[in-house]
């Protein structure tokens, strides 16, 4: 069959901290024209503890690619049109590798991982100076929930790692690193970098002068050789180099050129390019990330300041203040796998709607500690106000709640931060098909909530990166590119004093959610 004629193509990985994808976008139209997505395992060793293989990852991005290509074989699509990929990734996530064997050398700690604490307390008391050394250089608190600890504790733990060290072969990187090593050609050349918004992430790094931070470096005691070097988030890293994978092999020699951690990617994908325009993201986290421009803003509720993207080696750098919630989709896999009460996530609309309300149950999945606004490792999740009469519709829609309760609490600091409140709330990710959810969302933040009819703007803000890339220039950034999109909206639909009662008792449940652990 003759195959059909389309403008330059941008391919995007998107390694999330639950699946993979692969996705296929028309440059011209940011059409989205084929994808697949592997589910990545979890592995909890150890009470708190959150790990993933690094080879799974990388194994899972290679099948994503063969499949998705193999998908626009189908639809008659030339995959020689895919002129440029883009990665965007789980960010924190820790894993060092040996660059002389490809081998990482324990597996990746997730951002997740409670397995720090004790080291961010020890850490804590020897901050130099004043209480804002880390703060103020990275624009984060110190937590378990950063790269800089992760790899501490790795250095400290993991035979293997120290002596790679010494031998001058380890490697660290956030997922971000470890994938474009990879398929750069690894041992055999893999280039081994990071962007700003992934270096953003790990407590090394300056947010100012963009630099790893040596002040930094030495307090956590990390030895700088084996940092990656931090590039922008949208230039020519390297080119494909897989040829070992025969159907992956298909791209090899396309640029990597787009490069940014999945909560940058989305605000890009949404178009979030002006001062005080946010988005909110429901993963297996929820992250709402605002911009605010070139500044550097700091909160005073809670909140993150992040790098929000670079895109081109001159151009300018964009920052953002970010909202992090650690539990979101996470909640509705362990209803599935831990609690089996549900045997795929759709599921879980289901249950809710058949009840429509948690009945007076309230679901606190405080199972990492609580991120923000209140930064408490000691709270876990707990499900209180249960009667005889609860059932697993309840908690099915009492789960759902808490992640609209979590994100009501996030706007709130961020509108007191920002001053001006948001008008409306634009979301994403893959939990935004849940059409209870964002009713939900709606009512529970009592302004509008809208959504792009194509969800995977993660995926697209780094296929948008890749294809503006210098050197690719495949994808004009203007906004007028995405006027087509279209956007569903839910309006509040309960009134607003029914909306506070329900907020005022899920405050009262996190108040019990704290200082379970000491
Ligand atoms: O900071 C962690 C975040 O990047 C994970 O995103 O989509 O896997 O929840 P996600």
């Amino acid at each position: 069959a003759k195959k059909a004629v389309l403008g330059p193509l941008v391919g995007a990985v998107d390694q999330g901290t639950s699946s993979t994808r692969f996705l296929v976008f028309n440059s011209k139209t940011a059409e989205l024209l084929s994808h697949h997505q592997v589910e990545i395992k979890q592995e909890f060793p150890r009470e708190g503890w959150v790990e993933q293989d690094p080879k799974e990852i990388l194994q899972s991005v290679y099948e994503c690619i063969e499949k998705t290509c193999e998908k626009l074989g189908q639809l008659n699509i030339d995959i020689s049109n895919i002129k440029a990929i883009g990665v965007s990734n789980q960010r924190e996530t820790t894993v060092v590798w040996d660059k002389l064997t490809g081998e990482p050398l324990y597996n990746a700690v997730v951002w997740l991982d409670l397995r720090t604490q004790s080291t961010v307390e020890s850490l804590s008391k020897r901050i130099p100076g004043n209480n804002n050394f880390v703060k103020s250089k990275t624009g984060l608190p110190l937590s378990t929930y950063f790269s800089a600890v992760k790899l501490r504790w790795l250095l400290d733990n993991v035979r293997k790692v120290q002596k790679a060290v010494e031998e001058d072969r380890a490697l660290f990187g956030t997922i971000d690193s470890w994938l474009i090593w990879s398929l750069t050609g690894g041992v055999s050349g893999g280039v081994h970098c990071t962007d700003v918004t992934n270096a953003s992430r790990t407590m090394l790094f300056n947010i100012h002068s963009l630099e790893w931070d040596k002040e930094l470096c030495e307090f956590f005691g990390i030895p700088m050789k084996i940092l990656p070097n931090v590039r922008s988030s949208s230039e020519i890293y390297g080119l494909m180099k897989i040829s070992h994978s025969p159907k992956a092999g298909a791209l090899e020699g396309v640029p990597i050129s787009g490069c940014l951690g999945d909560q940058s990617a989305a605000l890009v994908g949404q178009m979030c390019f002006q001062d005080g325009q946010a988005k909110n993201t429901y993963g297996t986290g929820c992250f709402l990330l605002c911009n605010t421009g070139r500044k550097c803003v700091f909160s005073e509720h809670g909140l993150l300041t992040t790098v929000a993207y670079k895109l081109g080696r001159d151009k300018p750098v964009y920052y953002a203040l970010e909202g992090s919630v650690a539990i979101a989709g996470a909640v509705i896999r362990w209803l599935r796998d831990n609690l089996g009460i549900i045997k795929s996530s759709e599921e879980i609309e289901k249950l809710a709607k058949e009840v429509g309300t948690s009945y007076g149950c309230y679901f606190v999945p405080a199972f990492s500690g609580l991120y923000a606004p209140y930064w408490e490792p000691s709270a876990r999740g707990i499900i209180c106000g249960l009667t005889q009469f609860t059932n697993k519709c309840h908690i099915a829609f009492a789960a759902l709640e808490a992640v609209c309760f979590q994100t009501r609490e996030i706007l709130d600091a961020m509108n007191r931060d920002c001053g001006i409140p948001l008008s409306h709330l634009q979301v994403d990710g893959g939990m935004t098909n849940n059409k209870i959810l964002m009713q939900l969302q709606a009512d529970i933040l009592y302004i509008p909530v809208v959504k792009p009819s194509m969800p995977e703007t993660t995926a697209l803000g780094a296929a948008m990166a890749a294809g503006a890339a210098e050197g690719v220039g495949v994808w004009s950034l203007e906004p007028e590119d995405l006027s087509a999109v279209t956007m569903e909206r839910f309006e509040p639909q309960i009134n607003a004093e029914e909306s506070e009662i329900r907020y005022s008792t899920w405050k009262k449940a996190v108040m019990k959610s704290m200082g379970w652990v000491t």
